[in-house]
């Protein structure tokens, strides 16, 4: 069942507690990403960054899996947990790095450079990381490419700003895969220099699938995880974010008396820098996901098998990495 009609929904009904009623009923788990409404974010059980979701996602003990977040998320659950039903309110909800990386091209490319280790970052589909060696999240990267020997060749897909940042920042030489991200693609480094100017003390938190002129001004560079600690907890009270506007929520449920200003994109705001794939779910669409079971994820089992590994791979590599 991947497709489903919110039109037919009685407007009277109380989302909220329909979602509890059938969460409790079908033994489901609500997990979501920080870049969901922020409604979605309070009736979930767990809100993380990639690498929290997917740690989850290995550990839980419920019969089925609601995640509210991009289809490579909850793909990465179905690889940890096979067992369990894995649903995701809206199929459609894509990546534009999952998008830029297709397996068969990828495939070729890594058969093409036999002596080198490859890299992906978790923004892939299950059929790229069953061609990868190790899996990593802009949690964890850092600490996994730092225990690989100096000289070991290295593929990064699909990211170019991420796997940009890396080799700069550890000094590695690596093969990059062009993908971006259409969302950190867009912020504009003039109006962020307007900002700065209006706001001098406020420090900037950028992620690392920024380009390097918007990273290079940040005074911290990390996964959502770590941007929303860096806020929460800087003695600035007001301060500018460069990732998508939907962390903003948990930023101001933490620090209500602070300032969080979204980075702006190149009309001066930042409308432009809603990711419009985590977008598409809402809360009726969770709601309908929950009673009809669906849209669930499938992987062929031997895809599941061969992508789990890489991911495996990280979770073991990314001990201790602790990312709130
Ligand atoms: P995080 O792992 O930092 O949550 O990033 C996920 C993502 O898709 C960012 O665009
Ligand atoms: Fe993909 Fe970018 Fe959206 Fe994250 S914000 S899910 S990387 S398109």
């Amino acid at each position: 069942m991947n497709v489903i009609s919110t039109q037919s929904l009685d407007p009277a009904l109380d989302l909220v507690a329909e979602i509890k009623r059938l969460k409790k009923e079908k033994n489901a788990v609500i997990l979501a990403h920080y870049y969901q409404a922020g409604e979605i974010q309070d009736i979930a059980d767990f809100v993380g960054d990639s690498l929290d979701l997917s740690r989850k996602a290995a550990e839980t003990d419920a019969d089925m899996i609601v995640f509210c977040g991009v289809r490579f998320m909850a793909e990465v659950a179905k690889i940890l947990s096979p067992k369990k039903t894995v649903v995701l309110p809206d199929i459609n909800a894509g990546c534009s790095l999952e998008d830029s990386c297709q397996p068969d091209e990828f495939e070729a490319f890594v058969k093409a450079h036999p002596d080198h280790l490859v890299l992906s970052y978790i923004n892939c589909s299950a059929g790229v990381k069953a061609h990868t060696d190790i899996i990593v999240t802009s949690s964890n990267a850092e600490h996994i490419v730092s225990q690989l020997p100096a000289d070991q060749k290295i593929i990064f897909a699909p990211d170019m700003h991420l796997g940009g940042y890396l080799s700069r920042k550890l000094g590695r030489d690596m093969l990059l895969w062009q993908g971006t991200c259409i969302v950190h693609e867009l912020f504009s480094e003039k109006e962020l220099m307007k900002l700065k100017a209006k706001y001098p003390d406020a420090p900037v938190a950028a992620h690392p699938e920024c380009p390097d002129n918007i990273v290079r001004h940040a005074d911290h560079v990390g996964s959502t995880s770590s941007i929303l600690k860096f806020c929460t907890e800087h003695t600035q009270d007001t301060l500018i974010v460069a990732t998508e506007p939907g962390i903003i929520h948990q930023m101001e449920k933490a620090a209500p008396h602070k300032t969080f200003i979204g980075a702006p994109g190149a009309d001066g705001n930042c409308s432009c820098n809603t990711c419009p794939f985590m977008a598409l779910n809402t809360m009726e669409k969770l709601y309908l996901c929950l009673k009809n079971g669906g849209p669930e994820i499938e992987l062929d089992e031997e895809t599941r098998l061969k992508a789990e590994m890489p991911l495996r791979k990280m979770l073991d590599m990314s001990q201790p990495v602790n990312s709130k």
